[in-house]
């Protein structure tokens, strides 16, 4: 964890401080002291930073996080809305005592919980055996997930989705650019893209697993990973913090799981009439179009809005596009 992991020990709390007890004269005191003052900062620096997902995802928030730790008020719960790589509700986690993860994508949600129950050894053993290279593999891998994705939803219960779970994991290691895409009927579309599990994929999950796991234990919050359409939170308790960062109405369908013009308005309606919770909600402009979404919510008064400028491109053929990131936060 630590860069000067070694001299760690000495410098915190309940360590000691052999170096300094040993020193004969200040010159060398002096030395060990800025040394040791250099390791706190480096140790504080490297606890605070967040945890990279290991689940390539578009519209991941891992950039946006230091922007969103300013504007997440700490509290007793915190609902990640609409879910997705699950960055923001694991790396928000410090400041709650409950984190709600929910996304509607059940192979996604299940991926997060095969996460939270497996051991490190089972993840790492799924990833390499179901992320290839080769197109007829991925292919077949394709195929049985498709299927299976169409046959477990007709039937309405939870048997199967561990195992789907990880066969997603395999496709979004495996497909170009890592970028996953749907077809209209939901089917996962995306090309081969001649990748697999690469060494720094074992370190993110690494990373990953032990982040789920120091979670409970160093802030003794409680973390849950759910699958329900947004409506489903319409009980929460006054005050509870929502972060909601839908797929954008603006952006190409492949990418956003068809989400309309009308599902923007569905969610303004669903927002406006729940102002006893606390609201971040994420949306973007894209070449100085915003969606629906920012545009009732803006009208409506109740927001601060904050704009981060950044330059989104999806994969090498697309075009690259001037995207601001917007994030408007209940008053
Ligand atoms: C822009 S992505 C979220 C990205 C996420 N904030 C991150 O950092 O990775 C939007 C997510 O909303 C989910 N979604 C779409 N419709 C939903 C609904 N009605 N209720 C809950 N989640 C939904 C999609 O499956 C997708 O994962």
């Amino acid at each position: 964890m630590n860069i000067f992991s070694s001299n760690v020990a000495y410098f915190l709390p309940g360590g000691n401080y052999p170096p300094v007890a040993i020193c004969k004269n200040s010159f060398t005191i002096g030395i060990v002291w800025i040394i040791a003052i250099f390791d706190r900062f480096c140790y504080i620096w490297i606890m605070t930073e967040f945890t990279r997902t290991p689940f390539p995802y578009a519209g991941c928030k891992y950039n946006l996080l230091e922007e969103l730790d300013k504007v997440i008020p700490a509290g007793d719960t915190l609902i990640d809305m609409f879910g997705g790589s699950g960055v923001v509700a694991v790396n928000m986690a410090y400041k709650f005592k409950k984190v709600i993860y929910n996304d509607i994508m059940e192979p996604l949600v299940f991926m997060h919980r095969n996460m939270v129950v497996d051991s490190l050894e089972t993840i790492l053993q799924n990833a390499r055996d179901l992320s290839s290279k080769i197109p007829e593999k991925y292919a077949e891998l394709r195929g049985i997930y498709n299927h299976q994705v169409e046959i477990l939803k007709q039937m309405h219960h939870n048997e199967g989705w561990q195992e789907i779970g990880y066969r997603f994991f395999g496709l979004m290691l495996s497909c170009t650019n890592n970028l996953v895409r749907f077809n209209k009927k939901g089917g996962f579309n995306q090309t081969c893209g001649k990748r697999q599990l690469t060494d720094p994929k074992v370190i993110e999950i690494t990373a990953w697993k032990q982040k789920l796991t120091d979670i409970p234990k160093e802030t003794h919050t409680s973390i849950m990973f759910n699958n329900c359409s947004y409506e489903a939170y319409g009980n929460m308790d006054d005050g509870t913090v929502v972060y909601a960062d839908p797929p954008y109405s603006n952006t190409e369908a492949g990418y956003n799981g068809g989400w309309s013009v009308e599902d923007d308005v569905k969610l303004a309606r669903f927002i406006m009439d729940h102002m006893r919770y606390k609201w971040i909600v994420s949306s973007c402009a894209k070449d100085g179009n915003t969606t629906k979404l920012v545009e009732i919510l803006r009208a409506s008064g109740a927001f601060d809005e904050r704009r981060i400028d950044y330059t989104y491109k999806a994969s090498k053929k697309t075009k690259e596009s001037k995207t601001e990131e917007i994030l408007l936060v209940s008053k």
